[in-house]
């Protein structure tokens, strides 16, 4: 494999992880980002967030001279053979994507590339904003620019791992030279496993949000066949079970719970189902999986009334408030948006996460901030498992019970064993599975 000289445009959560992933195989990378204060601390090797072995992936790069980090467009696109676009692409009210960093990314390319160059969206975008990108690539006379995409299945919490070892590596390219170079620049990747994908520009846009969406409707299928479970008295982790043994389906997301979050589902869901109208196709079935996320959440709101009635007055402890566990990433966070539900409808909260408190309390004025499991119990009328966190499937439940007003657990996430909860002199109110009574003494 050559190393190859790369500028990854957009130190986020993809791009830094990108850059870092491309430098670890030997490439020569700059991460370029406008933000100088980021720019500063990734220099003296301070992360902007937090995620799983970044940190030791980051530090090698620097030290062995493969990665850098810059705020000058000039210096860091000239001399480069490949950009990446990792700038972000955040929902307009109209659930469109804005674009505009990605514009302003290609324009940086057009005016301080200094030979021919490949240039890679790798942000989420629409189909066919490639041919955006290549519109205003082409305002630069100077070089010729192949555009490719190169969608990033990564998963926060296992970026690095996602990175390194992927299941699969997508290219779209309407060109030989970057289909090439791009997989020639993956050849470490590929050899290690990673299954290739070679297409058209538009299939690999497409196929990106494809993914995503699909794994949103099989949430969506779990949470609605949770209220079916619960008006029927059946479980549905034994059925997500039963259906996950069919390799068809696959047991994979098939959770049900309080619903999806974080900065992908929702966005790209939104993103997908106005290009499709935008095409000429009212994907429908899109706005059911929206409809079935959101009533998850308020079914969630609706067993904690069902349990104390009227929640003024009331305290609730809420564990977990990241989006999902392995991360101290708050946007859209069911968690949090249900201990939002619950303060406005009067109820003290105290939340507790291991790595997300402190934003979530920045975030949601008002919402106490427990130091830990227990302290989150402490007094409470009620407690929320809202992120699951393998540590809250492991709580001492005696101790739990010791210091709770009143001794309700709703499990936002099936993560405790009923009848261990049950047990422990709970009533215990799981998801799409039979409530249990606290265990007579
Ligand atoms: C998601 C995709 O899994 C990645 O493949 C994709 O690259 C990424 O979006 C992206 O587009 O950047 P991520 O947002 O990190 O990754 O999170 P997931 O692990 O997919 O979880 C999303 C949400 O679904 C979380 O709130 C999680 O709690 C929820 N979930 C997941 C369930 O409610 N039930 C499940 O069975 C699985």
């Amino acid at each position: 494999m050559r190393s190859r000289r790369i500028v990854v445009i957009g130190a986020g959560h993809v791009g830094l992880v990108t850059a870092a992933a491309l430098a670890h195989i030997g490439h020569h990378v700059v991460g370029l980002d406008d933000d100088a204060a980021k720019v500063a601390a990734l220099q003296a090797g301070v992360m902007p967030f937090y995620e799983e072995g970044l940190q030791a992936l980051v530090d090698a790069g620097q030290a062995g001279g493969h990665l850098v980090f810059a705020g000058n467009p000039e210096a860091s696109i000239a001399g480069a053979e490949v950009a990446f676009i990792c700038v972000g692409t955040p929902g307009r009210p109209n659930g469109e994507p804005n674009l505009v960093a990605v514009e302003h990314a290609a324009s940086a390319v057009a005016r301080w590339a200094s030979r021919d160059m490949v240039v890679v969206e790798k942000s989420t975008v629409p189909v066919q904003t490639a041919e955006w990108v290549r519109l205003v690539l082409s305002r630069s006379t100077r070089h010729r620019f192949e555009v490719a995409s190169n969608p990033e299945f990564l998963r926060e919490g296992a970026a690095v791992e996602d990175s390194l070892r992927p299941d699969r590596i997508l290219v779209g390219a309407d060109s030989a030279v970057a289909h090439g170079l791009l997989r020639e620049l993956y050849a470490p990747i590929v050899d290690a496993g990673a299954q290739y994908f070679a297409t058209d520009v538009a299939t690999a846009e497409l196929a990106k949000h494809a993914c995503n969406a699909f794994l949103a409707l099989k949430i969506s299928f779990a949470n609605g066949l949770a209220r079916v479970c619960e008006a029927s008295g059946a479980d549905v982790v034994a059925i997500a079970d039963i259906m996950g043994a069919d390799p068809r389906i696959g047991r994979a997301f098939l959770n049900a719970g309080l619903g999806y979050g974080g900065f992908c589902f929702p966005k790209d869901l939104a993103a997908f189902r106005s290009q499709a109208t935008r095409l000429g196709y009212d994907f429908s079935l899109l706005d059911e999986v929206v409809k079935l996320n959101d009533e998850a959440l308020d079914a969630i709101v609706g067993k904690v009334r069902a349990a104390l009635w009227n929640l003024e007055g009331k305290r609730v402890g809420v564990l977990g408030l990241a989006f999902k566990p392995g991360t101290d990433d708050i946007r859209d966070s069911p968690a949090l948006r249900l201990a939002g539900h619950l303060m406005e409808a009067g109820a003290q909260v105290a939340g507790a996460d291991p790595a997300a408190g402190s934003s979530a309390v920045a975030a949601l004025p008002g919402l106490e901030l427990a130091d830990g499991p227990y302290a989150a119990a402490t007094g409470a009328h009620c407690l929320v498992v809202a992120t699951d966190w393998p540590e809250y499937g492991a709580l001492d439940l005696a101790r739990i019970r010791e210091v709770m007003a009143i001794p309700i657990i709703i499990d936002a996430r099936n993560l405790l064993d009923p009848e261990e909860v049950a047990a422990a002199g709970f009533a215990y109110y799981p998801t799409g599975r039979p409530p249990q009574k606290p265990a007579a003494a």
